[in-house]
């Protein structure tokens, strides 16, 4: 009996994402004669039954389409906002699932869409994900589907900043997503050639930023490029971060959990306060006017680059394969030039960060970036 197999993309969308749907439906039905079903805005789509034929009509054309045919959602299936109220629909999902008599469901998406697809596995649903989101920070996995678009993008901005920062001798600051993982401002502040970088895993002083940008200016140069990980926080605010981080893991009753839980939405939102405010002080400690500009969904946006459409197509292909060996519960994960299957509980809760001794540290630090501690 031909497998029936159901794909959702859920969480932040990324370039690459459409290639990969594709991987999985050619060779599904190409090689494998399965046939594909998919679900529309990630698990609620499940919810909800909403679906969509994946046959070939549907799958041509996408390989360089940003985005998701399927669209995408944040919603989670044991917190399912279902009109005013917040529920608990995993028996929905158990049941569509049962309704379609499907051998597998295939879910594309970052950290929380991994813990999600994880509580289903524990349901009995068998699954398997690929690693999808522009942060790079699931773990287990070289890559994932929309870092390299996202590099390239927050590269070429940061290219196109030197411009108007060299011409009117300027500080400028930009702000690169990455969630609470540092690799993107890392990545694209080398190859964009930043001054300095700041990233979530080195809390930075604003002072040793102040500095590394006066020392260029007596070294003649009149201008400075900051790219800051949205994740990056001060000394001051990292420690107070981490302690209401440990309160809310040790925190028992549901008054405690929530007092917790507003002092660290508190913390978020002053970051992005932050970077306007972090701009100012740049200003009254070196004498050079600054200028913001916060990349955003921009680096979530158009067509993969190459490398995406070729990861995406790697994985998509070695889904397909897992699931006629029915290996079930694991992620496609990029080791090396090789795509292997990773047990989900080995992934499940954890965030790959830049180690401190990475290769790339190094390098920004020996070409002369200002990691500001
Ligand atoms: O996880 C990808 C990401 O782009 C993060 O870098 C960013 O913090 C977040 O999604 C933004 O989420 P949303 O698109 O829901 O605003």
């Amino acid at each position: 009996m031909a497998k029936s197999i159901g794909i959702l993309t859920a969480g932040g969308d990324s370039p690459g994402l459409n290639a990969a749907i594709r991987a999985v439906g050619k060779t599904a039905t190409d090689s494998f004669g399965m046939q594909v079903i998919g679900f529309r805005d990630g698990f609620r789509g499940l919810v909800e039954n909403r679906t969509v034929r994946l046959d070939e009509t549907a799958l041509s054309g996408i390989l360089t389409v940003g985005g998701t045919l399927l669209g995408t959602s944040r919603d989670k299936p044991h917190r399912m906002p279902m009109g005013d109220k917040v529920l608990d629909m995993t028996d929905a999902i158990v049941d569509t699932y049962q309704k379609h008599h499907l051998d597998v469901l295939v879910c594309l998406g970052g950290g929380g869409t991994h813990k999600n697809a994880f509580r289903l596995l524990q349901k009995g649903l068998n699954i398997i994900t690929l690693p999808k989101t522009i942060d790079n920070d699931l773990a287990m996995t070289d890559s994932t589907i929309g870092f390299d678009t996202a590099l390239g993008i927050a590269t070429e901005a940061i290219d196109r900043l030197h411009s108007t920062a060299h011409s009117h001798h300027r500080i400028v600051v930009v702000g690169v997503m990455g969630h609470n993982a540092g690799w993107l401002a890392l990545g694209a502040g080398i190859a964009g050639g930043a001054n300095v970088i700041l990233i979530p895993e080195i809390p930075y002083d604003i002072k040793k930023v102040a500095d590394a940008i006066r020392q260029r200016l007596r070294s003649g140069k009149s201008f400075s490029i900051v790219a800051v990980a949205e994740g990056a926080l001060p000394k001051e605010e990292a420690r107070a971060t981490q302690a209401a981080v440990e309160a809310k893991e040790k925190a028992k009753t549901k008054e405690e959990k929530k007092k917790v839980k507003a002092q660290l939405d508190k913390l978020k939102t002053q970051q992005t306060d932050n970077t306007l405010n972090f701009s100012k002080q740049l200003e009254n400690l070196t004498g050079l006017e600054s200028r913001v500009t916060i990349l955003g969904h921009l680096q979530r946006g158009g067509t993969p680059s190459a490398i995406d459409r070729l990861l995406a197509t790697q994985l998509g292909t070695t889904c397909t394969a897992l699931i006629d060996e029915e290996n079930y519960g694991v992620m496609t994960a990029l080791r090396g030039k090789h795509v292997e299957p990773v047990r989900l509980e080995e992934v499940v809760g954890k965030r790959k960060t830049v180690p401190l001794d990475h290769p790339w540290i190094e390098t920004a630090l020996k070409v002369g970036i200002s990691l500001g501690n």
